[in-house]
């Protein structure tokens, strides 16, 4: 496997170059960057083949066209679809989980009284549209708890899971331990006990391999903006057996095969689920992204990530008054680093890290019920990509040693 080099890497994203010397980019969870190639797809789009998609028959709407189908048809192999249909164009995992939340509560069989599995890992995106369905038709949203390193508590989670667990909601990853969590025994439950699997891949998607066919997962959701990819575009990807049975949450042009004054067909999958004009530089750019990252390796991605967590946990958590909050074992870290700093608000850790140049992001990161679960007011947060060095985990190491001299 290739050794990939940061410093290279680098170079291939215009924004360092942009950034003081020595500015230390760490908040890769909230977002990541963008590589060059991609802004120069997106820019191609525009400059060479701006019209809208499916709409016209002049050749540079045929190129919008085949360039955006281009792009689901990436996406789909890289996360090993069984065919483009089953990737549906978002404006993001948010988009994604609300919507098909409203379409599962028409589809779904739910009954007063069912269950819904969840984890206090969540992240806001997930967990509010599960309590917007549970309340409304009158669910029970069942917690599992986290276990002491920072993960899910997989024993706890199987005991939640019985015949009346319609739906199974789960992250892959958390945005705030970088625990990666073992869902694949979990949904192989839920499907014994008929019901269905939700993925949030949000956190995990384009730091490793994700392969929703192994998972087995019913449906799966992410930003493209996590993954190398531009803001505005994520995914719902779905079996297509299922996604057939659904009816779209969102209605508009470009999604029905016959409409009267009182009725509409639908279209096929996925052009149902995509009303209006779609994000479509942002898909292309998604879809460059996925073939970046598939140039570089995704298992030599996998393989960085995991050294930069390693690193950061053993420089970070020796620190004196750091208690570390996300999974000490890189093998099973996404890639993040969490920590608070005895005496020092997170907020301040982060205010001081942004004046030495650091990069990071303090609070409850949108996952609030985990952040009380860790009876913490919030982390320190440092993400990690494929362009992180070790010298950008050095100056955050700097920092926290300013922070404390600072404060303490
Ligand atoms: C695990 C997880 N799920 C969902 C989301 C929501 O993503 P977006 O804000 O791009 O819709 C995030 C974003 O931070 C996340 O980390």
């Amino acid at each position: 496997m290739t050794v990939l080099d940061p410093v290279q890497i680098k170079k291939d994203f215009p924004v360092f170059a942009h950034m003081p010397k020595g500015f230390a980019y760490c908040d890769s969870v909230a977002t990541s960057q963008t590589p060059s190639c991609v802004l120069d797809a997106m820019n191609a789009y525009y400059t060479h083949a701006r019209a809208n998609i499916h709409r016209a028959s002049y050749s540079m709407a045929d190129d919008a066209t085949t360039q955006y189908e281009a792009a689901r048809a990436d996406i789909a192999r890289f996360i090993n679809a069984s065919v483009p249909e089953e990737v549906i164009m978002t404006a993001g995992a948010t988009m994604s989980s609300n919507m098909l939340y409203l379409m599962l509560a028409e589809y779904l069989p739910l009954r007063p009284g069912d269950d819904i599995v969840t984890s206090v890992l969540e992240h806001h995106s997930h967990l509010l549209p599960v309590q917007l369905l549970a309340e409304r038709e009158g669910l029970n949203l069942l917690h599992a708890p986290l276990s002491k390193d920072g993960g899910l508590d997989h024993d706890a989670t199987a005991k939640l899971i019985g015949p009346r667990t319609r739906i199974l909601a789960l992250t892959l990853a958390s945005n705030v331990t970088g625990a990666i969590v073992d869902v694949r025994p979990l949904i192989e439950k839920v499907h014994a006990s008929g019901g269905i699997a939700v993925i949030d891949a949000s956190a995990y998607v384009g730091h490793a391999t994700l392969d929703v066919s192994a998972l087995d997962a019913d449906f799966v959701f992410f930003s493209g903006h996590k993954m190398l990819g531009p803001t505005g575009i994520g995914v719902l990807y779905g079996k297509k057996k299922l996604l057939e049975r659904l009816r779209p949450a969102f209605v508009g042009g470009g999604m029905s095969e016959e409409t009267d004054m009182t009725h509409m067909r639908c279209t096929d999958v996925p052009y149902r689920f995509e009303a209006g004009t779609p994000p479509i530089a942002e898909a292309i750019g998604l879809g460059r992204s996925v073939r970046y990252s598939e140039e570089l390796g995704m298992d030599a991605m996998r393989a960085h990530i995991r050294d930069m967590v390693a690193y950061a946990t053993e420089k970070v958590g020796a620190f004196s008054g750091v208690t570390l909050h996300s999974m000490k074992d890189a093998d099973r870290n996404i890639g993040i680093v969490s920590f608070t700093l005895e005496g020092i608000h997170p907020h301040d850790v982060a205010h001081i890290l942004g004046e030495q140049g650091v990069a990071v992001r303090a609070g409850h990161h949108c996952a609030e019920p985990l952040a009380k679960a860790l009876g913490v007011p919030g982390t320190v947060r440092a993400g990690f990509h494929v362009y992180t060095t070790r010298e950008d985990i050095d100056a955050l190491v700097a920092g926290i040693a300013v922070a404390r001299k600072t404060f303490v």
